[in-house]
């Protein structure tokens, strides 16, 4: 049976695996996500909890992945079911790292649209679509192209074609192996960075150039202030806080079952320390430095830095930078939009890819697959998951998917992963799997971090998106408490987002029955949404327990 994925193999080379690691991080969150979440939780307010997120949380997490992925390759355990079984006694946890595979497939499904948009927009921007638009004509391409049923690009279902063009792509190099990962990594992160590097200067050398009769305010610099100016009120927040954690787990992929997948194919003795916390670098040095220059101050310097302020949305890249690349001439245009849209499309598959790959690493060890069986696999369950979020993207199937799979998901696994680590695996063994074969010294003060602080950060931020209290209000809501009061739930908190609370409110304000009926039949597909994403998690679980039958029968013992 042709299996290249085998256990036996391993990464080619270092620097391949420093690049197939960075790649697997550096992705659209890097350029899309974090310029939104920073402009929209206050711009230099975000940075400092941002920073110190990735210090206690997002550094801790990498060493516990890096370390638990190679300890369970050395096992010949691929995927976090069988990686965290032979970490703990408790039967349990082979359930609990179901979500190391859960998540990969759910969050592919709605990323791998995005990735079709980024190569849609390449080749329109070749085709010279957005020539002579004007900002609200681009802005309604978007609209109208996600729109799949209604769509006026000229392309009937352009949306899905592309979205079904991109899966197979991504199947493909999966299907080739852990070589195949290797190589696009090796080529797409020198580009991007080539790309962004290019991208970057010209936002941070726009300055007021871009200003127009329109927009006589706009500047570049505005956009730059705002991000690096630091604010030392948000540091009380937890609504600050809660959205910078959020951003270092999907960034770095941490608590998503990526990292352990790769890390297993680590030989044993060799260093992680070093490779985790290069890979980290080198994913924080592409959003903070070239994924907070591009958006934000190159949209500033044409449109002013309130309408960036209004508008911050995941749309909003595609919605304006081919307009602001149109005043710099067609053929400037074009290459414009082929750098930062290719930037996009090569940053989103170096990610998706590794999506595939915790799915895949399961079935091979388990059930003796192929690549090309599990590469074809992964792409049918991602097109079954990801289809209505193609089909019923006005309906938020999207954004419903992205909540529970690409947010409160991570945070979850996050935590159990941090304990199984520290308290049950036990932190002086987890200590020495880290150290093992290091080529640097990692602090000691990390030994520490890891086992009280990282957990107790990680309870706390999962506490929080779970009660968050109206408006955000925490003080008074304390205050209100202790005062004999309730505690008042936001509609954003978990809670009330598993009732629907704030869905059913507006259906009982609807004003007129054209807005009822879309609310209801939002209710629908997003509870539709959520049976999905339920079924996928049960799935997965059966597959756990057979694979478990399967090693009683044969004998084989978890962890040998
Ligand atoms: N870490 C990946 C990203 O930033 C998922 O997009």
């Amino acid at each position: 049976m042709e299996n290249k994925l085998i256990p036996k193999e391993a990464w080619g080379t270092r620097l391949g695996l420093i690049l197939a690691m960075a790649g697997n991080a550096v992705g659209l969150g890097n350029f899309l996500r974090f310029p939104v979440q920073a402009v929209q939780n206050g711009g230099g307010s975000f940075m400092i909890p941002y920073l110190v997120c990735f210090l206690l949380m997002g550094i801790p997490l990498l060493l516990i992945e890096w370390s638990s992925g190679r300890f369970g390759g050395k096992f010949n355990n691929h995927s976090t079911p069988y990686i965290m079984d032979g970490m703990g006694k408790a039967r349990i946890w082979k359930y609990v790292g179901v979500f190391g595979i859960f998540t990969n497939i759910a969050v592919a499904a709605y990323y791998t649209y995005i990735e079709s948009w980024s190569l849609v927009y390449v080749l329109h921007s070749v085709w010279g679509t957005f020539e002579g638009m004007t900002q609200s004509e681009i802005a309604n391409f978007f609209t109208s192209y996600v729109d799949v049923f209604t769509t006026s690009t000229g392309i009937p279902f352009e949306a899905v074609f592309f979205y079904v063009l991109v899966l197979v792509l991504n199947i493909f190099i999966l299907s080739k192996g852990l070589g195949g990962i290797e190589k696009v990594a090796k080529i797409g992160m020198p580009l991007l960075i080539l790309f962004g590097m290019i991208l970057a200067i010209r936002g941070l050398t726009l300055g007021e150039s871009g200003k127009s009769e329109l927009f006589p305010e706009a500047n570049a610099w505005d956009g730059l202030n705002f991000l690096w100016t630091p604010q030392f009120d948000s540091l009380t927040n937890p609504k600050v806080w809660l959205a910078a954690a959020g951003q270092i787990f999907f960034t770095l992929s941490v608590g998503m079952g990526t990292i352990q997948c790769y890390a297993a194919y680590i030989k044993a003795n060799e260093d992680i320390a070093l490779n985790a916390v290069s890979a980290g670098f080198m994913n924080e040095f592409v959003e903070v430095v070239l994924g907070s220059s591009i958006v934000i101050p190159i949209a500033a310097g044409y449109l002013g830095l309130d309408w960036v302020l209004e508008n911050a949305g995941f749309g909003m890249a595609f919605q304006t930078m081919p307009f602001l690349f149109q005043q710099w001439g067609e053929i400037a245009a074009a290459f414009s939009g082929v750098l930062w849209f290719g930037l996009l499309f090569f940053a989103g598959i170096t990610s998706s890819l590794a999506m595939g790959t915790p799915w895949m690493g399961f079935m091979i060890d388990e059930f003796g697959w192929g690549n090309t069986k599990g590469a074809w696999s992964f792409g049918a369950m991602a097109l079954i998951m990801g289809l209505p979020t193609v089909l019923l993207y006005q309906y938020g199937v999207f954004d419903e998917y992205d909540y529970w799979a690409g947010t409160v998901s991570l945070v979850v696994f996050a935590l159990l992963e941090a304990v199984l680590f520290s308290w049950v695996f036990g932190i002086n063994k987890g200590w020495n799997e880290i150290n093992e074969g290091s080529d640097i010294k990692i602090p000691q003060v990390y030994k520490f971090i890891i086992k009280y602080i990282t957990p107790l950060l990680l309870l706390m931020v999962f506490l929080s998106a779970l009660i968050t209290p109206f408006q955000n209000e925490w003080a008074e809501n304390i205050s209100s408490v202790m005062n004999g009061g309730n505690w008042v739930l936001d509609n954003s908190s978990l809670i009330k987002n598993i009732s629907n609370y704030g869905l059913n409110e507006e259906l009982n304000t609807a004003v007129n029955e054209t807005e009822k009926d879309f609310l209801e039949r939002k209710k629908f597909y997003i509870n539709l949404a959520r049976i999905l994403l339920i079924s996928l998690f049960g799935f997965i679980c059966f597959l756990v327990y057979l694979s478990n039958q399967k090693r009683i029968k044969e004998g084989r013992k978890n962890y040998e």
